[in-house]
């Protein structure tokens, strides 16, 4: 589509996509326009305007917390039709996302990460029983659908002692289907046709938001059943603890907000970033190669290596693979912002107070302060000394500020462990010679991405 500016935004193009719509892909249409148009620009759909910026000084000056703030954006409300104020899509001014906040904070800070580590070890070994055995059986794994089994029992087991045994499954457990298709009708909800019949979609929505509701109500009263309604686990935390500064408690329909809130963001963007991680490194033995020799010298040719959690740490490399995947599609791709006062953006674009902008991070992570090969999947973008090189807002993969990813450690913790191990356990075989296409529901993912795996024997 052609451009056109708005006198509102006087210096910005405007892409009307109203024809088309924007499809089942609409964050790579956005991409695909910003390649077009440049990284700052007005996508219009059927009048609705949203304004998309990737640009790094842009943004640079929109994670500033004194100036802007983060924005409930049209598909966030549409999320908080099933997550409310939960801690992702409450408000700011809420005051349930401040306590919350303040309540739940210990559980994601180092110390706890400690205490999480077992479990997702525990976890990585179901994922590894069951590659095990489409390995013998010389099967492909579904590399997204056993990450999201993975990341699934993780946050179930380690957040809130529940245990959804998605390994034990042929399909994926039921939680997971109604989620992505609750997030599939938050996303294409967006794109509806002013004056077209949704009934039936907004039925079945409301049928798979219950069915989440139920599981979440399953959740609270196998805790509630034990007899044990404390503990220092996410669910503990939020049945038993009071607020630091004021004693208050979260209240019972805000803790099943909350419930849904982790069991989705907990897992879904994991699993899709994992997912990814695997993806190239099945593309570039190079960098295999430099995995490999990071997890030999920890873990040498032990058939069964206990990690530590220190070890985790110490897994730079494999950690920079993940981030280098992160940049190039950040698994939950998009986040707003919204200026706090009247405002200039860029000392030229005018902003009311509330104004809205939302910044592409997949674009924003191609913009030439990366270099001029952005699409090149090269991890030693993340050393330690080209990162102090760079400007911190080049890479918002977790968002920015005081809204930014509550989660992000433990997603990192997660992801390094299980991406070490299977790097150390198996030789990866591109039986179906994959091209990448992201599938999208609100999240990312590569769509019916399959390997096939061989057991290493010694160094090869
Ligand atoms: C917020 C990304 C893993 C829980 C966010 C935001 C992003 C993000 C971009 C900010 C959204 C916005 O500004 O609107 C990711 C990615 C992950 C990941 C890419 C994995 C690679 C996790 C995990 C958890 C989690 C494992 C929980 C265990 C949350 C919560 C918020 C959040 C609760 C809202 C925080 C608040 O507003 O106070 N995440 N996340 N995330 N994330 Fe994550």
């Amino acid at each position: 589509p052609t451009a056109q500016t708005t006198p509102d935004l006087p210096d910005v193009p405007v892409v009307d996509i109203s024809d088309t719509g924007p499809g089942c892909t609409p964050l790579q249409q956005v991409m695909g326009l910003m390649r077009e148009h440049g990284p700052l620009l007005v996508r219009r759909l059927h009048g609705r305007d949203v304004t998309f910026v990737a640009d790094l000084d842009l943004v640079t000056e929109l994670a500033d917390e004194t100036r802007f703030a983060k924005a409930v954006g049209p598909a966030l409300e549409n999320v908080r039709e099933f997550a409310a104020d939960g801690l992702f899509t409450a408000y700011s001014e809420e005051p349930n996302w401040a306590r919350a906040h303040d309540i739940l904070m210990p559980a994601f800070a180092l110390g706890s990460m400690r205490t999480y580590h077992p479990v997702m070890l525990e976890v990585a070994r179901r994922l590894i029983g069951s590659w095990d055995r489409a390995a013998f059986a010389g099967r492909p794994v579904n590399v997204p659908d056993d990450m999201t089994r993975m990341t699934l029992d993780t946050i179930g087991l380690a957040g809130f002692g529940y245990d959804f045994g998605s390994f034990d499954r042929d399909e994926p457990h039921p939680f997971v289907e109604s989620m992505v298709r609750c997030l599939e009708w938050a996303m294409t909800r967006l794109a509806r046709t002013p004056g077209s019949d949704h009934t039936a979609a907004d039925e079945a929505f409301r049928t798979d938001a219950a069915h989440l509701a139920q599981v979440v109500d399953d959740v609270i009263n196998a805790r509630l059943a034990s007899g044990e309604s404390g503990g220092d686990d996410l669910l503990g935390l939020m049945l038993t603890a009071t607020h630091p500064a004021d004693g208050t408690t979260l209240d019972t329909t805000n803790i099943r907000n909350q419930v849904i809130t982790f069991l989705i963001a907990g897992h879904e963007t994991t699993s899709g970033a994992m997912s990814f991680a695997m993806y190239y490194l099945a593309k570039h033995p190079a960098v295999l190669q430099l995995v490999r020799r990071e997890v030999d010298e920890l873990w040498g040719d032990t058939a069964d290596p206990e990690p530590t959690f220190d070890e985790v740490g110490r897994l730079t490399y494999t950690r920079q693979v993940l981030n280098e995947a992160l940049r190039l599609w950040p698994t939950a791709a998009a986040f707003s912002r919204q200026a706090r006062e009247d405002t200039l953006l860029g000392g030229r674009i005018p902003l009311r107070a509330g104004q809205a902008l939302t910044v592409v991070a997949p674009m924003l992570h191609r913009q030439p302060v990366w270099g001029d090969n952005p699409e090149l999947f090269d991890p030693s973008r993340f050393t330690p000394e080209a990162e102090a090189a760079r400007s911190p807002h080049a890479f918002k993969p977790f968002g920015t500020g005081e809204r930014a990813c509550i989660g992000r450690q433990f997603a990192l913790h997660e992801a390094t462990m299980l991406l070490a191990l299977l790097v150390h356990r198996y030789r990866l075989h591109d039986h179906a010679d994959y091209r990448l296409t992201v599938k999208e529901a609100l999240t990312l993912k590569p769509d019916g991405f399959t390997l096939t795996l061989t057991p290493r024997t010694g160094a090869d």
